[in-house]
């Protein structure tokens, strides 16, 4: 198929495509390019980070990306490719970009279960982050004109393989516990435990893994809200280093780093997580930033900071 081609070359290029799964179309982009997953941000004109979902062609890449434990690969065995997404320790070899991760050492994967997304992440070659094919506070796209309604002029290219088939966004399962619902029910995943409630669960008692650093709690299905945030204090809109301080720039403000020096706000996107943990790394007692402006992505950018500030 010439556009599954085109899509491929579009990806390689750094570039995001809209390409159907079985849930709903996604905004794909390779997940170890920083720039290209910011993109995806970009185009949605998202005003706030998620850590994203990547897709991969089997449980063998999977594998290559994330650590499984036996129930992990039990689940994966089961119901790969399909509806299902994992969140599982992300392997630091792996390079998978940390924007996609915002910053956590655990990552969202799935096969899915679409012949186009397939083709195209064969012939990419690459695993690939997608969120759903919508413009900010829109509703997810099941369909090739509902793309192309919402992303208009943003995106090159939408892969138009027809309505998808689940029309949701797949269940998200942190070792035992529900993190989002989805096409697959808690007794689909978990036959064995009987009747239990439907609805996500954190106080189960039982030993699933908790969600790492950062959760609110999840108290709202798919209101997740995990990002990294460094252990130091963190000053925003700053334009001179104080004493003590790790200052990350921008732009015209120069830095120990620097999101952009050109004053970029994909690059500064891009590289907003590895300079958080860049300077908590640092000998530095505190961590300062450098003004973003309030605009496109930087509304994104400025999110995350506000909320890594946030006194812990
Ligand atoms: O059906 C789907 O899952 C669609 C299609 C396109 O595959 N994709 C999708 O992706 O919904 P996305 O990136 O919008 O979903 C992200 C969800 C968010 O609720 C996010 O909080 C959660 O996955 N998530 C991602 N990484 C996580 C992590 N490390 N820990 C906990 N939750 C995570
Ligand atoms: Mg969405």
């Amino acid at each position: 198929m010439a556009a599954i081609a085109e899509a491929a070359a579009l990806i390689r290029g750094g570039g995001c495509v809209a390409v159907p799964t079985e849930t709903v179309y996604g905004l794909a982009a390779n997940a170890c390019d920083s720039r290209a997953v910011a993109g995806i941000y970009e185009a949605k004109g998202r005003p706030s980070f998620n850590p994203l979902i990547v897709h991969v062609p089997d449980l063998g890449a999977a594998e290559i990306i994330a650590l499984f434990d036996d129930a992990a690969r039990a689940l994966a065995q089961r119901f790969w490719p399909g509806p299902l997404t994992l969140v599982l320790p992300v392997r630091p070899e792996a390079r998978i970009a940390s924007l996609v991760t915002a910053g956590l050492d655990t990552i969202a994967i799935r096969v899915p279960d679409h012949r186009a997304m397939q083709a195209l992440l064969d012939a990419s070659g690459v695993p690939l982050a997608a969120p759903s094919a919508n413009a900010s506070g829109g509703i997810s796209p099941t369909r090739a004109e509902h793309v192309a309604k919402s992303l208009a002029g943003r995106i090159p290219l939408v892969i138009d393989d027809g309505p998808t088939s689940a029309g949701i966004e797949s269940t998200i399962v942190m070792g035992n516990v529900i993190l989002r619902p989805g096409p697959l029910s808690r007794a689909d995943l978990f036959p064995c435990e009987g009747r239990v409630p439907e609805l996500p669960s954190v106080s189960s008692g039982d030993s699933g893994p908790l969600p790492a650093q950062g959760n609110k709690g999840i108290a709202a299905p798919g209101q997740l809200d995990s990002h990294y945030a460094p252990a130091k204090p963190l000053r925003l809109g700053a334009t001179v280093r104080r004493e003590g301080e790790w200052l990350i720039g921008f732009g015209a403000v120069p830095g120990d780093d620097t999101l952009s020096l050109r004053g970029d706000l994909v690059e500064a996107a891009a590289n907003l997580f590895d300079a958080l943990h860049r300077g908590d790394a640092s000998e530095a007692d505190a961590i300062a930033v450098a003004p973003v402006p309030e605009s496109g992505i930087g509304l994104a950018i400025n999110d995350r900071l506000r909320r890594a500030a946030f006194p812990k």
